[in-house]
């Protein structure tokens, strides 16, 4: 694909020009295709004066934290802080039901911890100076919708970023994705040696697993639905079935249900698997499973997750539903 090799040269220049010889570039990371992709880029643009943040929040998948230090930071030779503000994060969901409320503490803390951080990276006294510019992995669908028709779900959900940070830090933008679509970002990954599996991965809300606790979001319903949400996409990527979905995840819903375990009555939570095909997410449709795929992924979440014993299949579409729960 020269096209997208020669893109690359150009914006690595174009990046070294707007940057020039000194200041710092800092963007934060998730894990997911756009910021890795643009975190790579900017590390092959001008090396370790950009500084990666992933801002463990609580609610991410498990291990994420881990893969994400594995993948930038060992593997790519990013310059990667990883803080873990779970206790910050969970302690400000109490009690909180909401989803609106949940996306508002988790954007608004997001903002605190992030810019604590790049207030820490340019203290630092490293020679690699001020804090000057943050990278956004923004594509061009966000762009237009940011600037044109406001689509159902940018309307009926509040999508966060770190804009909010520009305010107080005086930080320029820096977007080098800002011109491409979704496919054009994973060409983009591959050229740049990032592998399949998180080139090819389904898009995670910023908010994560705190949009798919129905009810409040605690240790334990994370810890819960971490387990149910890892069997399930295990057993996705075993059937060879991952790339034929946009997206697929586990919710974990507020009601309990009665069961039976040996000779014993049980009375646990109940898991919905959600799994979706969609070109845009402005509309979706349920997934068609094969049956066996289903009973292996039920039999292992209520073998092996503790506190669930009964798992059922969503099969709305969008609209009526949308594709997260919350
Ligand atoms: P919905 O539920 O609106 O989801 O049909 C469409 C797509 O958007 C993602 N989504 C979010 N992404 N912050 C995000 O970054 C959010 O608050 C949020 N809510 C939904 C959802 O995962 C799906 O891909």
């Amino acid at each position: 694909d020269w096209t997208m090799q020669e893109f690359i040269g150009k914006e690595i220049n174009r990046i070294r020009e707007i940057c020039g010889s000194s200041g710092r570039v800092i963007g934060a990371v998730s894990g997911g295709v756009d910021s890795t992709v643009a975190a790579k880029l900017m590390h092959e643009a001008i090396g370790d004066r950009f500084h990666a943040i992933m801002v463990d929040n609580g609610v991410l998948r498990l291990n994420e934290a881990a893969q994400v230090d594995e993948m930038l930071n060992k593997n790519l030779g990013v310059n990667l802080t990883i803080v873990d503000a779970s206790s910050l994060f969970l302690q400000r969901l109490e009690g909180v039901e909401d989803p609106e409320q949940k996306r508002k503490i988790i954007g608004n803390t997001f903002i605190n911890v992030f810019e604590e951080e790049a207030t820490k990276i340019e203290a630092e006294k490293d020679g690699k100076g001020r804090v000057e510019w943050l990278l956004q992995g923004t594509l061009y669908p966000d762009v237009i919708e940011s600037i044109s028709f406001k689509g159902p779900s940018a309307t009926i959900k509040t999508h966060h970023n770190v804009g909010g940070l520009l305010k107080d830090m005086k930080l320029k933008l820096i977007e080098p994705l800002r011109e491409l679509f979704k496919d054009e970002v994973r060409a983009l990954g591959r050229l740049l040696s990032i592998p399949a599996p998180l080139v090819q991965r389904h898009p995670f809300p910023g908010p994560g697993l705190a949009i798919r606790i129905l009810g409040p979001v605690t240790r334990d319903q994370v810890k819960i639905l971490q387990q149910a949400d890892h069997i399930y996409i295990e057993e996705i990527r075993k059937a060879g079935l991952y790339n034929e979905i946009a997206q697929a995840f586990a919710v974990l819903l507020p009601v309990r249900a009665v069961g039976v375990m040996g000779d014993q009555r049980t009375y646990e939570q109940v898991i919905a698997l959600r799994a979706v095909q969609s070109e845009d997410f402005m509309t979706a449709d349920w997934y068609v499973f094969p049956a066996e795929v289903l009973r292996r992924i039920s039999s292992r979440i209520t073998n092996e997750v503790l506190g669930i014993n009964r798992v059922t299949y969503d099969i709305s579409s969008k609209p009526p539903g949308t594709v997260e729960w919350l």
